[in-house]
Formats: structure tokens, C-alpha cells, sequence
């Protein structure tokens, strides 16, 4: 479904994301692992359009999006949840659920599909987000991206300063919607083992290369990998 060939973006001199090859197909959980600079926040930028490959490709079911304006992209359906999120603090969990769903006019999910999806969020729906914690806070913001039917969604270090216990709520909730609502996730992680822990499959970086790309239980299994580069 999503298909990346080669992707290479440097800054400048800095050689960011390295001839990377990954795939996410409909319904499956793709987690990209490794270290803080590793390469992962500027692959999916580089998907996102918000930043310009030196080379490679991105295609969605065989479409190229590579250079496309980062509109089109979105409107092809890649919906991209950057690190820290994108709440509207001054909004509440409600007005932020229809404030993402204007674009799509009639195609957009409703408030209450979203809820369904998140409990938590209908309770707080007439909070405003400010009041929200760390763990609802994330909850909204994929919510967000989720309002627009995306076929594939990016996602950012989700669990980025939530405890243990919501950080597994989190990764059920991800993998809950991947199979229900058949969307692709492209998920991003420090934390190896939670997001293993839902995906279908596991790909590390290491300096913007990929150094491994297989089964979790694989990866999980792999002591050198896992003490070189992911931290369990
Ligand atoms: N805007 C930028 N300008 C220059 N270098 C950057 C920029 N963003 C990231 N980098 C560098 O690119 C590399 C990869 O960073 P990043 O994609 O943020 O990795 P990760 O998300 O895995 O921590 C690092 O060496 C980082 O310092
Ligand atoms: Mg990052």
C-alpha cells in the first residue's frame, strides 16, 4: 500500500534519512525504531512532503507522491501526527474533533465515531484541551488525524512522556483502529518493546539506514540488535 524505495534527505551536510526502504500495507502496523537522531521524525517528513528527498520514492498503491505539494499528499490520504501532537489547547476536545473535520466537509468522521474509538475523549469532550493530560492530549491528536478517513497515518513517538500503563493503552488503541478501520500505520518509536508489542512489523535505523527489517517476535528475539540499538 505505502511503498518508500530509497529514500535519502539530508540537511545541508547532514545526510538525515539514508537510501530507507519501508512498507505498510492496509490494516498493518509498520514500527520504525532507534535511537534519538536516528533518522525516523525526517522519514516521515520526508512522506509528508514537509521536507524534499535528494532521491528515492514514495508511493501509495502505486501512485507517486514523492513530489507532490504537501496538500495533495494529505488529500491522498497520508495523515502525519508530529512529535508532541497538534491539539488546539484554547479549543475544547469537541470544537478540535469538528475544527479538523471542516476540510472534508461530509466526508469527515464524526465526533462520535471518534469517541468510539477513544471513550476517554467523549467523557472530555467539553474540556478544553489545555485541561487535557498527557494521555488524552495524545488520544486527540490521533483523533484528529483520524477525523480526515486517512488510509495511512504517521505517527511520531506517541508515547513520547506518557507512564508504562498508557503508553500499552495507546499502542492497543493503535492497534484497534488499524484492524477495524483497515488504516496503514507507519509508527515511530524510542520505545522498542511497547510498539513491537503491536506491530506487524519492525524496522530498525541506525544513522539514517535501515539495519534490520523483520517479524517483531524476530527483532524482540535478536540480543545484538536489541542491546545495540533498541534499548531492552
Ligand atoms: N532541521 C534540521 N536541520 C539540520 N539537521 C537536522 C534537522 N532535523 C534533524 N536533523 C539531524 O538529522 C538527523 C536525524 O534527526 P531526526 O530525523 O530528528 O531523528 P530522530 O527522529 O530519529 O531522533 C540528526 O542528526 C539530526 O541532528
Ligand atoms: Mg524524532
Amino acid at each position: 500500500m505505502l511503498t518508500v524505495e530509497g529514500l535519502t534527505t539530508d540537511y545541508g551536510a547532514v545526510r538525515a534519512v539514508d537510501g530507507v526502504s519501508v512498507q505498510v500495507g492496509e490494516g498493518t502496523i509498520t514500527a520504525v525504531l532507534g535511537a534519538n537522531g536516528a533518522g525516523k521524525t525526517t522519514l516521515l517528513r520526508t512522506i509528508s512532503g514537509l521536507v524534499r528527498p535528494r532521491a528515492g520514492r514514495v508511493s501509495l498503491d502505486g501512485d507517486e507522491l514523492t513530489r507532490l505539494p504537501v496538500e495533495e499528499i494529505v488529500r491522498c490520504g497520508v495523515a502525519h501526527v508530529p512529535e508532541g501532537g497538534g491539539v488546539i489547547s484554547e479549543l475544547t476536545v469537541e470544537e478540535n474533533l469538528r475544527v479538523a473535520a471542516v476540510w472534508r466537509r461530509g466526508q469527515a468522521a464524526r465526533p462520535d465515531e471518534i469517541y468510539d474509538l477513544f471513550p476517554r475523549l467523549r467523557e472530555r469532550r467539553t474540556q478544553p484541551a489545555s485541561r487535557l493530560s498527557g494521555g488524552e492530549r495524545q488520544m486527540l491528536s490521533i483523533g484528529r488525524a483520524l477525523v480526515a478517513r486517512p488510509r495511512i497515518l504517521l505517527l511520531d513517538e506517541p508515547s513520547l512522556g506518557l507512564a508504562p500503563l498508557l503508553v500499552a493503552q495507546i499502542m492497543g488503541f493503535i492497534r484497534r483502529f488499524a484492524d477495524s478501520l483497515g488504516i496503514g500505520v507507519l509508527l515511530v518509536e524510542q520505545n522498542a518493546r511497547s510498539a513491537l508489542s503491536v506491530a506487524n512489523r519492525g524496522v530498525v535505523l541506525n544513522l539514517g539506514r535501515v539495519v534490520a527489517d523483520q517479524e517483531p517476535h524476530q527483532l524482540a528475539a535478536d540480543e545484538r540488535l536489541r542491546h545495540a540499538y533498541l534499548g531492552f
